[in-house]
């Protein structure tokens, strides 16, 4: 997608021809940062630091990151310390595992010698793949948000509720609950959408804003209390969100709070999709809230904000006495009744009847 005019995608080749670019989403918004990553080590950091974040990029950036792992040494020993190390960085998004098995499994076969130039084909293979199926989501949720303007008065917004960054940085490109909404803006619907802050790290106010308005897209930033309110008034069409982790009854963990949106949407009729590539969806688990591992993370992003220093530097400020108990997990689980539909690149699915193994019968 564009910034300031200029095509990127949040993860890409240096010209160089072998290392590994990325936005520093730790920096956005106040300051448009790229990140090179050399080696297994650079790649662990980035995702376990969140400089890459969302379910599609972070398999995409272990992918990359395996192949840096094969270039320093792709001795058997040398892959599986590359697994693990990699496996281990976040605990929540599927796609980790997803990517890390594609290329393990197409790389243990061959001999040392042969896997570290595989290894670079199979991770662009990986990123290209998640390009292709965000433009899938997004053809099909286009024809959601079309249904939903054709039954509104002429000219008047399509009013969409997102939660977390499900945007174009969560994933190589187009982004998965993004990809309708880029779509439908450039085919001359109008629609205006409403981002949830998203706290603890802001992923909304920091990202989804940054990505909206650098191309063009009406927005207004929320607190995340208020989506109940905005829904009770008839203010919000439509729900989009993504997934980090779908289980194979249809349940979607994605970033926390989530569920209290598809509540109170289910409250009020509001339509709350999920948009999500095959790859979150695994097929290990039936029921989400009882089997999703939910990362728990540093009590410092609850108790602190990060942003911009009237100095211009950017900071954190403590909001909490030194001392409180803090508990941050950073996901939630949707049950699929709570779901309208699952848009994936093949079909949007209705997950209350249990028809994913339906749409996807040769992964599961
Ligand atoms: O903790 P994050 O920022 O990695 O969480 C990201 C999300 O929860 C996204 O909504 C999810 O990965 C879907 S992204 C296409």
């Amino acid at each position: 997608m564009n910034v300031d005019g200029i095509a990127y995608r949040s993860i890409w080749i240096n010209d160089d021809g072998w290392s590994i670019d990325a936005i520093d989403q730790t920096r956005l918004p106040h300051a448009f940062e790229v990140r090179n990553l050399q080696n297994l080590e650079d790649a662990c950091i980035a995702i376990r630091d969140m400089v890459v974040r969302g379910a599609p990029l972070i398999g995409a950036t272990a992918a990359y990151g395996y192949y840096l792992a094969m270039r320093e040494d792709s001795s058997d020993a040398a892959m599986k310390n590359a697994y693990s190390r990699l496996f281990r960085t976040r605990p929540t998004a599927v796609n980790l595992r997803w990517s890390l098995d594609r290329l393990r499994d197409c790389l243990e076969p061959l001999t040392p010698g042969d896997r570290f130039e595989r290894a670079f084909v199979e991770a662009g293979r990986i990123a290209e793949l998640d390009v292709e199926t965000n433009q899938s989501i997004g053809i099909h949720g286009l024809e959601v948000i079309k249904q939903i303007a054709a039954q509104k008065p002429s000219g008047e917004s399509v009013n969409i509720l997102t939660h977390c960054n499900a945007g174009w940085l969560a994933t190589v490109d187009w982004g998965t609950a993004t990809a309708p909404i880029y779509m439908a803006h450039d085919a001359g619907i109008p629609i205006h959408i409403w981002v949830d802050e998203t706290r603890p790290r802001n992923q909304g106010a920091g990202l989804t804003t940054w990505e909206l308005g650098h191309h063009g897209i009406p927005h207004t930033l929320i607190v995340d209390n208020l989506g109940g309110h905005l829904m009770q008034q008839g203010m919000v069409d439509l729900c989009l969100v993504g997934s980090d982790r779908t289980t194979r009854s249809g349940d979607v963990c994605n970033k926390v709070g989530t569920y209290l949106k598809a509540l109170a949407a289910k409250d009020n009729a509001v339509p709350f999709y999920v948009c999500l590539p095959s790859t979150t969806i695994d097929w290990d688990i039936s029921n989400g809230a009882q089997e999703v591992p939910i990362e728990q993370r540093d009590e410092a992003e609850v108790s602190q904000v990060m942003g911009k220093l009237p100095n211009g530097e950017i900071g954190h400020v403590k909001i909490a006495p030194d001392g409180t108990k803090v508990a941050n997990y950073a996901f939630d689980v949707t049950p699929a009744r709570l779901i309208t539909g699952l848009i994936t690149e093949t079909a949007i699915v209705d997950p209350s009847a249990g028809n994913l193994a339906g749409t996807f019968p040769s992964t599961c």
